[in-house]
């Protein structure tokens, strides 16, 4: 079998933590034949530390090189103060930019034993399972001009830029309409058309991409903030949703928490299949930040970072009954009480960070 390369970037804050319980897995998969090869590196504060970088050229290389780049969380109070190109954030974007990972994947799903932890009804949130597919290399975040200019009269003005070409529109809506036919069948696609042109195009090319290819998935319409209030009000109606990177980055926190916590959540980040290989540039990340009030304590929950690499084994490697079998074991412990601190409720077990990843792994194990 082929070594599948796997770079591992576990950032800072809680992102150590998490990254830990993947890499017993991954030793207990490989003790099985899984023929995973790892190496390690550094990014966002961290790498600020070690190299004043918020992501070194030796690391890049490696996640250019690599199958699939796992990434922990990255930024910290400690980090307030660094000068905002080598911010810790900087890191994660020059990844996303320089891999061209233009497809963010966001699942928000509602496992039935949490199903009464989130903030929302019960009823509004049991069972749900809808899929944000979110544009990540283009937009708001890194459209030119960006800066802050001195007006000269004791003023200043802040710019960015949202821009959006027809071909970066395309291909992300063509990923939501692709992943829609192995699901429900249905893209509800958002922007501000009302004020925004950058809005008016996307409309147009959607509508276009789904009319030349995917006339077989139903599409829907939504204004950007109606989106996020019916998300709110009724999230079962959604099953796909596309949008640009800075509404899908806000509409992604909001789907996240209606599941009942941040801590549950993967992601994956996607690049455009090889014209020889069909293979895709890849990056698996927990949807959670660093969370620094709660990292070294041992307390983290590990869940959103073993999902993120079940996301990569179904979608790096094929490898899709381990992938099932792992969402599966994780839905098991849950069943089973097990809490972490983020999700714990009346009458379940509390559990650490290295408790939880051993239930888990030792579930999809057996
Ligand atoms: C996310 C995060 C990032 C983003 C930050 C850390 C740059 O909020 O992945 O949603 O804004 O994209
Ligand atoms: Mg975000």
């Amino acid at each position: 079998m082929a070594t599948k390369k796997l770079l591992l970037l576990a950032g800072d804050g809680i992102g150590p933590e998490a990254m830990a319980e993947v890499k017993k897995l991954i030793a207990a998969m490989n003790e099985k034949g899984a023929g995973f090869a790892i190496d390690e590196g550094l990014v966002g504060g961290c790498a600020y530390d070690a190299h004043g970088q918020a992501i070194s050229e030796e690391d890049m290389t490696k996640a250019l090189a690599a199958d699939a780049v796992l990434f922990g969380a990255v930024g910290g109070p400690k980090w307030d103060s660094v000068p905002y190109e080598v911010r810790p954030e900087a890191g994660l974007l020059r990844l996303r930019k320089d891999m061209e990972l233009f497809a963010n994947l966001r699942p928000a799903i509602c496992y039935p034993a949490l199903a009464a932890s989130s903030s929302l009804k019960q009823e509004v949130v049991e069972g749900l399972d809808i899929l944000i597919v979110r544009e990540l290399t283009g937009g708001v975040y890194f459209g030119e001009p960006k800066q802050i200019i001195d007006l000269g009269n004791g003023q200043k003005r802040g710019i960015d830029t949202q821009v959006y070409d027809t071909f970066e529109i395309e291909r992300i809506s063509g990923v939501a309409f692709e992943l829609a036919r192995t699901r429900k069948n249905h893209v509800t696609s958002m922007e501000k058309r009302n004020v925004m042109k950058s809005g008016v195009l996307w409309n147009e090319v959607v509508t276009a991409t789904h009319k030349a290819k995917y006339a077989d998935v139903k599409l829907d319409h939504m204004l950007a903030d109606a989106g996020g209030m019916q998300l709110v009000r009724w999230p079962k109606q959604f099953d796909v949703i596309v949008t640009d990177n800075l509404f899908g980055d806000m509409l992604s926190d909001v789907a996240a928490m209606l599941t009942g916590s941040l801590g549950m959540l993967p992601s994956a980040s996607l690049g455009a299949p090889d014209a020889k290989t069909g293979k895709r540039k890849a990056l698996y990340e927990p949807v959670h930040g660093s969370a620094p009030d709660i990292a070294g304590k041992g307390i983290a929950n590990p869940i959103a970072m073993i999902a993120s690499f079940a996301m990569c084994l179904r979608y790096s490697f094929s490898m899709v009954a381990e992938a099932d079998r792992l969402e599966a074991a994780i839905a098991a412990v849950l069943d089973d009480g097990l809490r972490t601190k983020d999700i714990m409720s009346e009458g379940k077990t509390e559990v650490g960070t290295t408790a939880m990843g051993d239930a888990i792994i030792a579930k999809f194990l057996a």
